[in-house]
């Protein structure tokens, strides 16, 4: 029987896979300018690395994580949930929160839940995600929620909404845990048997509890918002403030409490309602007590995490196109062995000057060569026989207008493909641009080479 693949699990087929370059490239790019640089933490960490960072009674730890076991059994590893506990771990580990502070991360990484696989949720998903370390200021949380911001204007994503909430420190977070307790105890023999346990330890877990009954409890629970101290109120004004100056609209939901225990202050959500039940596309907030959760000496942090298929799901619900890339800039068909050779020394030229060139490996007949010229999007072809290698001219032709010329293959072709190239990007830059700016950049370049 054929083997297939895991459940919940996704490849990313080679005529698909332009889309996660540009996505990656681009997020990693935007995440650059704000001062973030990549950071690439293993797949697997020990297992108490997210018992003690994302918390034991969250879902994701008591119900989702995946377990590795090492050889000889002893000891105990989990696939990564998320992303921010390992880079917490090697911030410690390797002393980075010793250098200059703001320590500013991003990454993408491959995240491993054992959830219920639907559209927009998986078992291995991906996550492009930044890390802030060393600022308390709530300048620090604008600027977070403001990169996702520019990410996602700059792919041209509609309709999404920032949802926010302040889930308050440690101080406000005791008022509020003992008003959670109170309500709760109400519905003790409703509850499912994961939040009868956690009303006593966390009872804020069980306001994201999936079972339906749970949800419907905790939708008339206290909301934390009530609860904050003077601190934690100041600095979700002073966010607020500071989203409004930047003209970042936003929601504030009182009932975001995310998932993971380390939020501490602001907490944030963009959702889209088309793509499904799965609508957050990003998550993130401040977690300002986990790098001491985890042994490291206080620091106050905080970040937010994108989830990579979700985004490409928001790209098909809004008809959202990416860049293709050329697969083939030119296929070199030929007829016998000289011919064959002369291609593909031509195309080994070509390929250092950047060019994408194919010739054909599959012995077939210069028919099916042209067909799979054409099946590839090849830009322009060119077929080699005895006479062309005899007079060293060949026709070139452009795969799109079907028109031909007589070239010089020796000497002419790298000029051919560049002009070529020219032409194709300045469309692009227009088709971009729109006429009126193109004009103007093109004018633009005309008066400084004049
Ligand atoms: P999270 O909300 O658990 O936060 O996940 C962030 C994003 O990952 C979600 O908004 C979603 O887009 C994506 N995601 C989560 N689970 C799945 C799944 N099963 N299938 C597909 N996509 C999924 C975190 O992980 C935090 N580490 C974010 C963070 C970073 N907070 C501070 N720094």
């Amino acid at each position: 029987m054929a083997i297939t693949a895991p459940r919940g699990t996704q490849d990313v087929a080679p005529s698909d896979s332009y889309k996660w370059q540009f996505v990656e490239r681009t997020v990693l790019e935007t995440a650059a300018l704000f001062g973030f640089r990549e950071i690439r933490t293993p797949t697997f960490e020990q297992i108490e690395l997210f018992q003690r960072g994302v918390g034991n009674t969250t879902d994701v730890v008591q119900k989702e994580m995946f377990e590795v076991k090492g050889q000889k059994g002893k000891d105990i590893f989990a696939l990564k949930p998320e992303g921010t506990a390992g880079v917490v771990r090697a911030a410690l580990e390797n002393g980075f929160l010793n250098d200059a502070l703001p320590l500013k991360v991003c990454y993408v990484t491959p995240c491993f839940r054992h959830e219920r696989p639907q559209a927009g949720r998986l078992r291995e998903f991906h996550q492009f995600g930044c890390e802030a370390f060393g600022s308390k200021s709530p300048y620090a949380d604008v600027e977070l929620i403001s990169l996702v911001d520019h990410i996602l204007k700059l792919f041209g994503v509609k309709n999404i909404s920032l949802n926010i909430n302040s889930i308050g420190c440690k101080t406000c977070r005791a008022e509020y845990h003992a008003a959670l307790q109170a309500y709760f105890a109400q519905y003790k023999d409703q509850l499912c048997d994961t939040c009868l346990e956690r009303l006593d330890k966390n009872p804020m877990r069980i306001l994201d509890c999936k079972s339906p009954t749970c949800g419907e409890i905790a939708e008339n629970a206290p909301v934390v918002t009530d609860y904050l101290c003077d601190e934690c109120k100041a600095h979700f004004t002073a966010v607020k403030r500071g989203l409004t100056k930047l003209g970042i609209a936003y929601v504030v939901n009182p009932k975001i409490v995310r998932g993971l225990d380390y939020y501490t202050k602001t907490v944030f959500e963009f959702v889209s309602s088309e793509i499904g039940a799965q609508g957050t596309v990003v998550g993130g907030g401040r977690y300002d007590g986990l790098v001491e959760e985890l042994g490291g000496k206080p620091a106050p942090a905080l970040g937010f995490a994108m989830g990579i298929e979700r985004f490409l799901l928001l790209f098909d619900a809004q008809g959202i196109e990416l860049p293709k890339p050329s697969v083939c800039d030119l296929y070199i068909g030929s007829i016998g062995i000289p011919a064959g050779e002369k291609a593909m020394e031509i195309a080994d030229k070509l390929r250092t000057e950047g060019f994408s060139v194919q010739f054909d490996i599959m012995d077939r007949s210069v028919k099916a060569q042209m067909k799979y010229a054409n099946k590839l999007g090849a830009k322009m072809s060119m077929i080699l026989g005895d006479n062309e290698l005899v007079t060293g001219k060949a026709q070139i032709k452009d795969m799109a207008t079907g028109e031909q010329k007589e070239i010089d293959f020796e000497n002419e072709l790298v000029n051919v493909l560049y002009d070529a190239a020219l032409a194709a990007e300045a469309d692009a830059l227009a088709g971009q641009l729109g006429e009126d700016a193109f004009k103007r950049i093109m004018q633009l370049g005309n008066e400084k080479t004049e």
